[in-house]
């Protein structure tokens, strides 16, 4: 796809233009605005991915340009260029909801068109999640696992473990189906994550780590945004709660835990432990339960981890 368009908004000519030079190797259309006005007028007239903009400019400054567009073009992937000491306001907007991520002038080059990428990941994401049918949620949810080179299958065996222990619960029918999207798409938060760290062979640092951890709620922002159902919400967003209320990222312990987000927990961690991994061979089947049912009660909720049997026997030892 190429069809893509950035649209960079600065005062200053020479920075627009050095920053179109970082994209000239790239398949994107890039568009130039001097000011807030006409920034806002492109937004409303092209069909803008991503707008960068910088803060410090003469008339609306670009955070008030940033909130304008969330509510006029609300798909656009707002990022706010900004001096070191304007630090807080960028923080701040980020926790609004009002800034994707920002950008510290003077910038590295490299972390400039990272960042942009990714607001354009997130912008292709939420225009084919809009489209929700089945088969642009799987491609969707495959793409996300290229990413990670342990997990390749991983969110098609989550969502069949997890809508074979929904049945067991008589869950309704429609319940069953968006665990299964929620089973695809529990991990879509990782798309802005840095691959190396996904695949980093040793132990991760306490800083990646809480970049790890912040998965859950950007993908949870990303399916509220293409207005999934809340069944969907829930799963990406408490996925890594534990039954004791020691996981993240909201610290939600019992049956305050979502009922779908309990079962995928459960799925999950199961995917996992019968996986290869880059430190273990995978666990057999058998091992795999155990190691769960060690766990009920504290990872997770007793009674769904009681029903993984039905699983062994569903899916057996010679399916893998
Ligand atoms: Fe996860
Ligand atoms: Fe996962």
């Amino acid at each position: 796809m190429n069809d893509d368009i950035v649209l960079l908004v600065d005062d200053e000519r020479n920075i627009l233009n050095s920053i179109e030079r970082l994209f000239s190797e790239d398949d994107l259309s890039i568009l130039k605005a001097g000011n807030a006005e006409e920034a806002l007028e492109l937004v409303r007239n092209r069909n803008i991915a991503v707008l960068v903009s910088d803060n410090h400019m003469p008339g609306m400054k670009g955070i008030d340009l940033l909130s304008t567009v969330r509510t006029v073009s609300p798909d656009v992937v707002r990022i706010l260029m900004t001096a070191y000491a304007d630090l807080p306001t960028a923080i701040e907007a980020i926790n609004r909801g009002e800034v994707f991520r920002f950008i510290v002038k003077p910038w590295d080059d490299d972390d400039f068109i990272r960042t942009v990428k990714e607001g354009i990941d997130r912008f292709r994401i939420v225009r084919a999640l809009k489209r929700a049918d089945e088969a642009t949620l799987l491609s969707l949810a495959r793409t996300i696992e290229l990413k990670d080179k342990y997990t390749k299958g991983h969110c098609d065996r989550v969502a069949s473990y997890a809508v074979a222990i929904a049945g067991a619960l008589n869950l309704p029918g429609e319940t069953v189906r968006d665990i299964r999207y929620g089973g695809w798409l529990h991990d879509c938060g990782k798309i802005g994550i840095p691959g190396s760290i996904l695949n980093k062979p040793g132990a991760l640092d306490d800083d990646e780590f809480d970049l790890i951890k912040k998965h859950p709620a950007w993908g949870a922002d990303v399916a509220r945004q293409a207005q999934l159902s809340q069944v969907i919400v829930n799963i990406i967003l408490h996925h890594h709660e534990r039954f004791d209320g020691k996981g993240y990222p909201s610290g939600i312990g019992g049956t305050d835990i979502p009922v779908e987000a309990r079962i995928v927990a459960v799925a999950d961690v199961f995917d996992a432990l019968t996986s290869d991994r880059s430190y273990r061979k995978a666990y057999s089947m058998k091992k795999g339960m155990e190691i769960i049912r060690s766990m009920r009660g504290s990872s997770f909720d007793p009674e769904i981890a009681d029903l993984l049997p039905l699983l062994i026997r569903e899916y057996g030892e010679e399916s893998r």
